[in-house]
């Protein structure tokens, strides 16, 4: 799951699946396409939205997008084109490039459609953000299982 800060959405979706999927047969991980936030947790609006629905993302932390990441994951959800841009751009092949897909594009359907960045907004942009994950996260769960 990938976002620019890694504090707001990705944290969120990384959450989320987590939650619909076996631990044991699943690893799922978030990160940044920019460097501002690593080592922090989670936004405290983040924090407080995935606690209202019983997810505890306290324990995370923003890391930057790595290239390794493309040998290690087999899916790569981007939030928005132009984060996709830029993971797209790190991409060393074909294969790799593949892998990346925006996640409400691939969940849902929904073409070209991003998860809206809550960064500067009110808390009611993480309920938004959080509601459209949780639609995204379950469609991506069931075609995985
Ligand atoms: P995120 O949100 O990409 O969903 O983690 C943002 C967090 C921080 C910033 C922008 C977006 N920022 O500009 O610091």
């Amino acid at each position: 799951m990938v976002c620019l800060g890694n504090i707001c959405r990705s944290p969120l979706a990384e959450g989320i699946l987590q939650s619909k999927l076996d631990p044991e047969k699943y690893e799922v991980d978030s990160a940044g396409t920019g460097a501002y936030h690593v080592g922090n947790p989670p936004d405290p609006r983040s924090i407080a939205i995935a606690n209202q629905f019983d997810i505890d993302i306290r324990s995370q932390r923003a890391r930057q997008f790595h290239v390794l990441d493309f040998e290690k994951f087999d899916y790569i959800y981007a939030m928005d084109l132009q984060n996709y841009r830029n993971i797209v751009a790190l991409a060393p092949d074909t294969e790799s490039k593949n892998k990346v897909q925006l996640i409400l594009e691939a969940a849902l359907g929904q073409q070209s459609t991003s998860v809206p960045d809550p960064y500067y907004g009110g808390d009611d942009g993480f309920l938004q953000v959080y509601t459209l994950l949780d639609k995204a996260c379950t469609a991506i769960a069931k075609k995985l299982v």
